[in-house]
Parts: structure tokens; C-alpha cells; sequence
């Protein structure tokens, strides 16, 4: 884990937020590199979530919300985790993760049994919303998107006219003052979410609970995060929320170890019919087929886009021993991106940067790839040099132009480039023109 983070701040994948001013706690910017690949993944879920599908329309809610969404949602009842303090260091703790030593729980800080009685925490970071700081202006900055789908669906269902079963989907920012952030972005205090909220019949909930954790199943496997570094924990029953039919956790093989990635949650009509209760507004759907009015029930398949962003990063990360053209062994570090997810495309590069036709041909090659892809030119360092840059940072492919590609060695390979593929290192050589399909084709 700490080969990963240093190479995400190395690199400028993720840096801490504030950090001039000795950082905040919980909080991370994304560099250059990582904000593209947290936008390759968001944008291929909404591709895969609702471009691609009849049955799911999006929405983008606001963060503020009133305050009686959380009342009703009961957030602002229960949202909570049990904290305990530390009478020595006076360090706050989540009660829930003490290590034992004796059979006795103690501060994973200085080691003191000291510790105060459990008390809930509220995860909703408070705030007020215009000029007076009283009662009457409190909100909270959304812990979850889910929600805001929720208090909407009667607006978005009539100006979507679609038929259940239906979504919509929401990709935003939620926020949990949580009391330990720690695992690098794993728990954030500031973070997004992918969710979906999927509304069905009653009697089609258990189906759709089952349909919705294969189709994410699925969805990790074409970013290319494979099966075996899943593992789908299905919660038993007691530790369900009192108001779910059923529930999976997504889990993913993090170096500190199997951890939660999704939630595919089966939550019946509980968010509409509180909302319904305590707005007084209907949000019944009317069946044309049968001519009943019911309150939908829902399957949530609810995803973090920094805890993704993360596995990305650690199911990508490798470090391979290679030997050189001279016989001598040394480490590639490579990041083998998905093409789908990688934050650059193609590396290109000049064989010399002091022979102007070989930088005019790369540059005329930039150009044309530019509109539909992230390119990188790079001319500065041997070219061996330059490869081992791109593999670090997860460029599936690098094109070189060489004397070959301006005729210099006779006319048979004119016109043409290398291709070299990051995992295999294997070259080809391709047609300028044929360029821009080859890399099309694998990247999308
Ligand atoms: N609407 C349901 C919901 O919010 P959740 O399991 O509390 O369910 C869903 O959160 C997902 O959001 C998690 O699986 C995780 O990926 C992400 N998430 C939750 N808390 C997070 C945190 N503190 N930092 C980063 N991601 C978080």
C-alpha cells in the first residue's frame, strides 16, 4: 500500500487535500492523471448505467437539501456510528473497531484501557443555511445521493414517461464525518457516489435484487477488475437494515484486506413511503396494465467512485523484473490499466528530438489523435526512458516515429509506426492512417 500511495503522489493520481497547510483529515484532491481515470470511470458507468439502456434515466441533485428529507429518510435519528473516547490521549474512536488485548478492548493510539462508554456519533456534517445560525436553519450536507433521487421520483417518472420497471441514476458528492478516515481514500470524509435507484413491482424485488449484483459483477470485470479479486458478501438477515429484503456487499482484495466496494441493497418501499408520510404528498405510481396505485419498491445498487478509483489503482499496480538489451535485470513498475479506464491513451514519441522531420510527423500524429482520445507527446530521454514513464502511469500503448516512418531507410516501411504494447511490450508497425482506428477499437 505504500509503493501505491507514493506513486499516486509521485505521478499526481491523488494528493492530500490542503497539504501546504499540513492537509485535512479525510480529504484528497485528485492530481492530473487521477482525475482522468476517475472520469473514464464515472463516464463509463453512466454509459453502461443509462446511455446504454432504455429503462434508466439520470438526474443530478443538489448537495443542500431540506432538512426534513434527513429527518424523514431518518438520518438525522440513526445515522451514526458508536465512538468512545480515550481518557489518556484523548483520542476519539469508533467503538465498533478497538483492538482487544486480555480479552479487553484499548486504544490502538497509547495502548490505554481508559476508555469512556459508547455513545452515538452523527456521521451528517451540520451547516446552516442563510444569514442566522438558529435551529430553524439548520441542513446537512447530503451523506448519500440516494435520496434526492428519492424526494424526485414522482417528477422525474412523469417528465421521463417511462413504465416500471425503471431508474434513475445519480453520480454526486456525499459527505460522513467519519470518526477514523483512514486506508488512504478507502474512508473519506468527503467522497462520491455512483448510485441507482431502480423502482419495481413488489413481487419483482427478490429477481431484481439477483439481476443487479450480476450486472455489477459484470461492470467490474469491464474495467478490468477481475473476479478473483471480488468477493460478494451476502448479509445474513440480523445484520440487515430492518427495512431490507436482501443485501450484497461488493468486496474487493485490498492490500489492507477484503473491503467493501458496492452496496446492491433490496429496500423495499421504505424510502418512498417514509418520504410519503412525511411530505403528505403521493408518491404512488399508477399500473395502466392493472389499474392498482402502489408505492414502488426499489433495488439500490449504490457504488463509490474513490473506493473504485482505488481498487482500479491496486488491481492495476505490477511490478515486474525485466532484463534490459545489455543483460541487466530491473524492475518495470506498471500499472496495467483497463485501455477503457487508463488516463492516457498513447504515448507518442520521436525517436530524436533534434531531427525536426521526426518531431513534425509525432506532432502531426498528436494532432490527429487528440479529438478522440487523451494523447501524451514526449520527446525528452531515451526511449526506453520514455516507455517506462507511460508504463507507471498505465498508457496501454506508445507510438514511435523512426526513420523508418520518413523514408529514411528506403520506402517500404514509410509512412508507418511502431505500436507498442504496455503488458507485453511487444511492437507492431502500422499505417499512420490505420493509426487512429487500431487505438479506437481498444480503448472503447
Ligand atoms: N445509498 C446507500 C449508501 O449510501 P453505503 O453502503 O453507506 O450505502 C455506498 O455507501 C458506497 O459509498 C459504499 O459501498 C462505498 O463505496 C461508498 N462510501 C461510503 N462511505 C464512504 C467513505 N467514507 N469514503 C469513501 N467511500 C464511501
Amino acid at each position: 500500500m505504500e509503493k501505491i500511495v507514493s506513486l499516486c503522489k509521485r505521478r499526481g493520481f491523488i494528493m492530500q487535500s490542503s497539504e501546504i497547510y499540513g492537509g485535512l483529515n479525510g480529504c484528497w484532491d485528485y492530481g492530473p492523471l487521477g482525475t482522468e481515470l476517475k472520469r473514464n470511470l464515472k463516464d463509463f458507468w453512466w454509459r453502461r448505467m443509462v446511455r446504454e439502456r432504455d429503462d434508466i434515466v439520470g438526474m443530478d441533485g443538489s448537495i443542500l437539501m431540506n432538512r426534513q428529507v434527513w429527518v424523514a429518510s431518518g438520518h438525522e435519528a440513526t445515522f451514526s456510528d458508536p465512538m468512545v473516547d480515550c481518557r489518556s490521549c484523548k483520542s476519539r474512536l469508533r467503538a465498533d473497531q478497538l483492538p482487544e488485548k486480555d480479552g479487553k478492548l484499548h486504544c490502538p493510539v497509547c495502548g490505554s484501557f481508559d476508555l469512556t462508554e459508547a455513545r452515538a456519533f452523527n456521521l451528517m456534517f451540520k451547516t446552516y443555511v442563510g444569514a442566522t445560525e438558529d435551529e430553524s436553519a439548520i441542513t446537512y450536507l447530503r451523506p448519500e445521493t440516494a435520496q434526492a433521487i428519492f424526494v424526485q421520483f414522482k417528477n422525474v417518472l412523469e417528465v421521463s414517461r417511462k413504465k416500471v420497471p425503471f431508474g434513475i441514476a445519480q453520480i454526486g458528492k456525499a459527505f460522513r464525518n467519519e470518526i477514523n478516515p483512514r486506508n488512504f481514500t478507502f474512508r473519506s470524509r468527503e467522497f462520491e457516489q455512483m448510485e441507482l435507484e431502480y423502482f419495481c413491482r413488489p413481487e419483482d424485488g427478490v429477481e431484481l435484487l439477483e439481476y443487479w449484483l450480476k450486472e455489477r459483477l459484470k461492470f467490474y470485470e469491464d474495467v478490468g477488475i477481475s473476479s478473483d479479486l471480488l468477493h460478494v458478501h451476502k448479509i445474513p438477515p440480523e445484520e440487515r437494515a430492518h427495512y431490507s429484503q436482501g443485501t450484497y456487499d461488493i468486496e474487493f482484495h485490498f492490500p489492507f484486506g477484503v473491503q467493501e466496494l458496492e452496496g446492491v441493497a433490496y429496500r423495499t418501499d421504505y424510502d418512498l413511503s417514509q418520504h410519503q408520510k412525511a411530505s403528505g404528498k403521493s408518491l404512488e405510481y399508477f399500473d395502466e396494465e392493472t389499474g392498482q396505485h402502489f408505492v414502488p419498491h426499489v433495488v439500490e445498487p449504490s457504488a463509490g467512485v474513490d473506493r473504485t478509483v482505488l481498487a482500479l489503482i491496486c488491481a492495476a499496480f505490477c511490478e515486474e523484473t525485466i532484463t534490459d538489451q545489455k543483460g541487466k535485470a530491473e524492475t518495470r513498475t506498471v500499472l496495467k490499466f483497463h485501455p477503457r479506464m487508463a488516463p492516457i491513451k498513447c504515448g507518442i514519441f520521436p525517436l530524436l528530438k533534434n531531427n525536426e522531420r521526426l518531431v513534425g510527423q509525432a506532432r502531426e500524429i498528436v494532432e490527429s489523435l487528440r479529438p478522440h482520445m487523451m494523447v501524451f507527446y514526449d520527446e525528452s530521454g531515451a526511449i526506453g526512458r520514455r516507455y517506462r514513464r507511460q508504463d507507471e502511469v498505465g498508457t496501454p500503448f506508445g507510438v514511435t516515429v523512426d526513420f523508418d516512418t520518413i523514408g529514411e531507410n528506403g520506402p517500404s516501411n514509410q509512412g508507418t509506426v511502431t505500436i507498442r504494447e504496455r503488458d507485453s511490450m511487444k511492437q507492431v508497425r502500422v499505417p499512420i492512417g490505420e493509426l487512429k482506428s487500431f487505438l479506437v477499437d481498444r480503448i472503447n
